[in-house]
C-alpha cells in the first residue's frame, strides 16, 4: 500500500473532547444522575419545553434538509437584526470555524489567536495547512494590543481570532479593544458563544453583542451558538454573520446539508421561546455570583470573574490536575489546565444550586 498520513496530521496535537454523562457514568460505575457535569459549559437547565414538541412533530426526516437553512436564517435575521443574506448557519459554530478558515487560508497563511482561549482556533488552523500565531493575553486576560499590532504587520495574518467573553477566563472583549482589532484591516473573528451570559444583562446579550454591526464592517465577522443560552449542544447548531464579500465563497465550500432537520426545528423553536431560556440564563448568572463567593471562600482557589457560564480559579499549593482527578472520582467533573500559559487552573462550568454544593462539598473534602 503506498498511502500514507499526511505529516500535519501526524504532528499536529489532537484535540480532546468531553465525553458524555453516559460514558461518564459507565467509566465510574455509578448512575448516571449521580454524575455533576461542570466541564464543558452546558446550560444544565436543558433546551426550550418547545424543542420537544418541534422535534416530537418532525416529519419528511427521509429528504435532505435544505441546504440554505432558508427558514433558520430568516428566523435568526428577524431575531438579531441582520440581513439574511449575511447569515450562513452550522453545524455548531465549531463547523463555520473551520469553514472559515478553509475558504481563506492557501498553504503557509497564518492567524492570530490571542491566547489562551478556544482550541479550536488553532486545531482548524492547523488541519487547513495553517500556521498560528499565539499571542498572548495580558494578566488580566486584556489583548496585548502592541504585540497584535507588531504581529499583524510582520505576519500579515488572514484572520484574528477573538473570543468574547473568552473561553477560559470569562472575560469580554471592551469596545475600545474591538476598535483596536478592526483597524487593523485584518478580518477579525469575534466569537461570541457566551455573549447572552454577560453581566447585569437579562437581553440575552442584545446590548453586548456586536453582531449587528457586521453587514456594515467590512473585516468582521461574529459567531454565535445555540449551545449554551439555549441548551442544544447535543443537536450541533450555530450560526454566524459574516460580510458580504464572504458569502458567495462560504456557500461554495460548505458541506451541502450541513444543518440537519432536528437542529433547525430546534433552534426555531428556542427562538420562539427567548423568554424562558432568558430565565434559565439568568438562573446561570445567579448562581455564577454564587459559585464565584463559594470558591473565593475557599484557601486554596482564587476564581477570576466571568461574564460566562464558567469560572476559572488558579489553584494555590495544589496541582490543579490532582483536584481534577480527585473530584473525577468522585463524580465531579471540571476542567483543568497545565500548560505554559495556564498553569495549575481549573475551570467550572456553572451548573444548578445542587451541582454547586455538591462541588464545594467534595472540593472541602479535598482541599
Ligand atoms: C468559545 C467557543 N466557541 C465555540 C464553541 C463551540 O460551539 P458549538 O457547540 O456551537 O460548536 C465553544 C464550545 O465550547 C466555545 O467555547
Amino acid at each position: 500500500m503506498t498511502a500514507s498520513i499526511g505529516k500535519r496530521i501526524v504532528e499536529m496535537p489532537a484535540y480532546i473532547p468531553i465525553e458524555p454523562i453516559d460514558v461518564l457514568a459507565a467509566r465510574l460505575n455509578i448512575p448516571a444522575e449521580k454524575i455533576v457535569k461542570m466541564d464543558a459549559n452546558e446550560n444544565p437547565y436543558g433546551p426550550s419545553p418547545l424543542v420537544k414538541e418541534a422535534l416530537a412533530r418532525l416529519d419528511l426526516v427521509n429528504i435532505y434538509p435544505d441546504p440554505e437553512s432558508r427558514k433558520l436564517r430568516d428566523g435568526l435575521s428577524n431575531f438579531h437584526k441582520v440581513p439574511m443574506e449575511n447569515l450562513l448557519a452550522g453545524s455548531g459554530a465549531d463547523e463555520l470555524i473551520d469553514l472559515l478558515v478553509r475558504v481563506l487560508l492557501e498553504p503557509g497563511d497564518c492567524v492570530i489567536n490571542c491566547v489562551p482561549t478556544f482550541g479550536m482556533y488553532s486545531f482548524d488552523t492547523l488541519l487547513n495547512y495553517g500556521t498560528c500565531i499565539s499571542i498572548q493575553r495580558n494578566a488580566d486576560f486584556s489583548l496585548d494590543q502592541e504585540a497584535i499590532e507588531v504581529a499583524v504587520r510582520k505576519n500579515k495574518p488572514k484572520i484574528i481570532f477573538a473570543c468574547s467573553p473568552n473561553n477560559p477566563d470569562g472575560r469580554l472583549l471592551t469596545g475600545e479593544e474591538i476598535d483596536f482589532l478592526l483597524s487593523l484591516h485584518t478580518l477579525v473573528v469575534v466569537d461570541e458563544a457566551y455573549i447572552e451570559f454577560t453581566q447585569q444583562n437579562l437581553d440575552l446579550g442584545r446590548s453586548r453583542s456586536i453582531i449587528t454591526q457586521t453587514p456594515k464592517r467590512e473585516n468582521l465577522v461574529v459567531l454565535r451558538t445555540f449551545s449554551k443560552w439555549a441548551g442544544l449542544a447535543g443537536l450541533r447548531v450555530g450560526f454566524g454573520a459574516f460580510p458580504s464579500w464572504l458569502m458567495d465563497s462560504l456557500w461554495k465550500a460548505k458541506q451541502p446539508y450541513n444543518v440537519n432537520i432536528a437542529a433547525s426545528a430546534a433552534a426555531l423553536a428556542s427562538l420562539s421561546d427567548d423568554a424562558y431560556l432568558a430565565g434559565n440564563v439568568a438562573r446561570i448568572q445567579q448562581e455564577r455570583a454564587r459559585l464565584f463567593t463559594k470558591l473565593q471562600s475557599l484557601p486554596t482557589l482564587q476564581p477570576y470573574p466571568s461574564q460566562s457560564n464558567f469560572i476559572l480559579c488558579k489553584t494555590k499549593n495544589v496541582s490543579a490536575i490532582e483536584i481534577k482527578r480527585k473530584l473525577a472520582s468522585r463524580g465531579v467533573f471540571i476542567r483543568h489546565y497545565d500548560n505554559a500559559l495556564l498553569k495549575d487552573c481549573i475551570r467550572i462550568s456553572v451548573g444548578r444550586p445542587e451541582d454547586t454544593d455538591e462541588l464545594i462539598h467534595q472540593l472541602e473534602g479535598i482541599l
